[in-house]
């Protein structure tokens, strides 16, 4: 009788450490899955496009180079370039720069718009006046690529609209450019009005 308890006891002890593991690796499985889908659905951020506009570099009055013509025949609104522009998943511009005019749009008693307007880095020199230091050709040029633009700074501002920049982005995005034609035209137009 006893040794009838005792493989009993063994038997229902060793199945529930199987359904455990069992379970344990369902669980796994099942989080592999989420990550794989968290995965695709980043898989490149909003702003990058796979097309990038021809352009033409030439000097500009402060800077060694500007871009005189416009990479759309759409032209920018200031107004979805700000959204661009604050969008961390497009310019993502506020990591780095403070901006008077997007900080008046946070909204105290709303977080979400205090998360999206409020918080500005201090990386960069700030953006305010930026339309009147700058040619709208050299704002354009600072955009698409501030390494042309900065050519002694080594500067940390990523390429928005240039392929060279494509080995600093993640291994989904390579060959794309952080942000569309349309979308450098809108933030240009929004930066040429901070004056
Ligand atoms: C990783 C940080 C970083 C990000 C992100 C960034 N910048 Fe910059 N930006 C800089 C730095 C640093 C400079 C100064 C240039 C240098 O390196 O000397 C600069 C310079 C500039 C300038 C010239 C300002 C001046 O007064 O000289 C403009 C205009 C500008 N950035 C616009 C933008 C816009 C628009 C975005 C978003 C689309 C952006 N930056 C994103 C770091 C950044």
């Amino acid at each position: 009788m006893r040794t009838v308890i005792r493989t009993f006891c063994v038997s229902v002890v060793a199945s529930a450490l199987l359904l455990g593991l069992a379970s344990e690796t369902f669980a796994e499985h099942e989080n592999k899955k989420k990550v794989r889908k968290v995965r695709a659905a980043s898989a490149c951020s909003a702003g990058s496009s796979s097309s990038v506009a021809r352009f033409k570099i030439e000097k500009g009055e402060a800077l060694p180079a500007s871009i005189p013509k416009a990479l759309t025949k759409k032209p920018g609104n200031a107004e979805r370039g700000l959204e661009a522009a604050v969008n961390p998943g497009k310019g993502n511009c506020l990591a780095c720069h403070h901006i008077a005019k997007v900080l008046a749009k946070a909204d105290e008693s709303d977080p979400e718009s205090v998360k999206l307007y409020g918080n500005h880095g201090e990386v960069g020199p700030p953006l305010n006046g930026v339309g009147a230091r700058f040619s709208k050709a050299e704002l354009r040029m600072i955009v698409v690529d501030p390494k042309k633009a900065f050519p002694d700074a080594d500067t940390v501002m990523p390429a928005y609209h240039a392929r060279t920049a494509s080995k600093d982005v993640k291994r989904a995005c390579r060959g794309r450019v952080m942000l569309s034609a349309q979308s450098v035209e809108d933030i240009v137009t929004f930066l040429e009005e901070l004056k």
